[in-house]
């Protein structure tokens, strides 16, 4: 028998498998087109409706067997991208899909910066379902800054331990925060900490991201957003390499109540893993308007150019990708406007 070259012992060097998140991108660079026709025409519903047709029309050409465990709610409240709802051509792998098709609606309605088209992706029963908890506490930081992040401790204590982590004075450091009455006494403290606040007005997936991202002068996002947010900027930052811990934040009784009795732990700090507990998770995302890191879509005479960014936590590769759009073929390729 002729032999392999490998001993029975020595694994034969493996091929790098798929990279779905490459297949992703298309997804959102359709719902980004889709939505930015809308921007700052001041209808944050009609965008945010092309956005989601765009993005479910490609999706079923996606070579998998997803289930939307964070899409736009219940069946009855979207008829489409809701959760539960199965998506993809129905072939392996096997898996859980967070979408959002615009993270900034309101900035997108109002064409300012920062709104994102995104998606996350990971094997089946590897992502936190938020059920009925809309909102989350959370506390991001990038690969630097990973460790020295304690939800429960103060926001002070936290800047000090990034501090002595990331070699820089307190005076020094970026916190991203979103600019809501909630987050008056968090940054009336982090000012009397001395950091830097960059205040924004919606769109927490991009500010996470951003504190895991090069020269981006963000080294930390703390306060309540979405918890769907909180999970799909788990995906992106778990491929960053960075931290993120969520604390369930209920917006009221009712919503306490009806969140212990489906057994959610609203003490219980859930770190990266917990949203996102997949070792090989992806993330894509394309910007509907500029923002810190990615330029939003432009349209030419004949088509339309958009920025993506492509993450994957199994090898750690960060793509950013540039693509070029021409209409008249898009719409004769799959018989679709955008
Ligand atoms: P939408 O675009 O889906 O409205 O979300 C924007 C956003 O700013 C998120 O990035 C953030 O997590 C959440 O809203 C914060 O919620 P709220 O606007 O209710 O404070």
């Amino acid at each position: 028998m002729r032999s392999s070259g490998y001993s029975a012992y020595v694994q034969p060097p493996s091929r790098p498998d798929r990279n779905i998140a490459l297949e992703l991108i298309r997804v959102t660079e359709a719902a980004a087109i889709a939505a930015a026709r809308w921007a700052g025409r001041g209808d944050k519903n009609a965008a945010d409706g092309a956005a989601v047709d765009a993005m479910r029309f490609v999706l079923g050409a996606v070579a998998m067997d997803g289930i939307v465990v964070i899409g736009e709610g219940e069946k009855d409240e979207a008829p489409m991208l809701y959760n539960g709802e199965h998506i993809g051509d129905g072939r392996p792998p096997l898996v859980d899909v967070a979408v959002d098709p615009i993270d900034g609606t309101t900035l997108t309605a109002t064409g300012r910066k920062g709104a994102l088209s995104v998606i996350a992706l990971a094997e089946r029963g590897t992502m936190f379902n938020p059920g009925p908890c809309v909102y989350m506490k959370k506390v991001a930081v990038g690969p630097r800054g990973r460790g020295a992040i304690d939800i429960n401790a103060t926001a002070t204590e936290n800047l000090q331990e990034l501090s002595r982590r990331l070699k820089k004075p307190i005076q020094e450091l970026g916190v991203v925060i979103l600019d809501r009455p909630r987050h008056d006494e968090l940054i009336a403290e982090v000012r009397e900490a001395g950091a830097r606040i960059l205040l924004i007005s919606d769109g927490d997936v991009a500010g996470a991201i951003a504190t895991g991202w090069p020269n981006s002068g963000v080294d930390v996002l703390f306060g309540i957003g979405g918890t769907p947010e909180g999970v799909i900027a788990a995906a992106a930052i778990k491929g960053l390499g960075g931290e993120i811990q969520g604390v369930l934040h209920p917006r009221d009784d009712d919503e306490r109540a009806t969140a212990e009795a489906m057994g959610y732990d609203l003490a219980r700090v859930l770190s990266t893993d917990d949203l996102v507990a997949s070792e090989d998770c992806f993330f894509a995302a394309t910007a509907v308007t500029d923002g810190d890191f990615l330029r939003g879509v432009r349209f030419y005479d004949f088509g339309a150019t958009t920025q993506s960014l492509v993450v994957r936590s199994g090898s750690g590769t960060v793509r950013t990708v540039e693509t070029f759009h021409r209409h008249d073929k898009l719409s004769e390729f799959t018989n679709a406007g955008f």
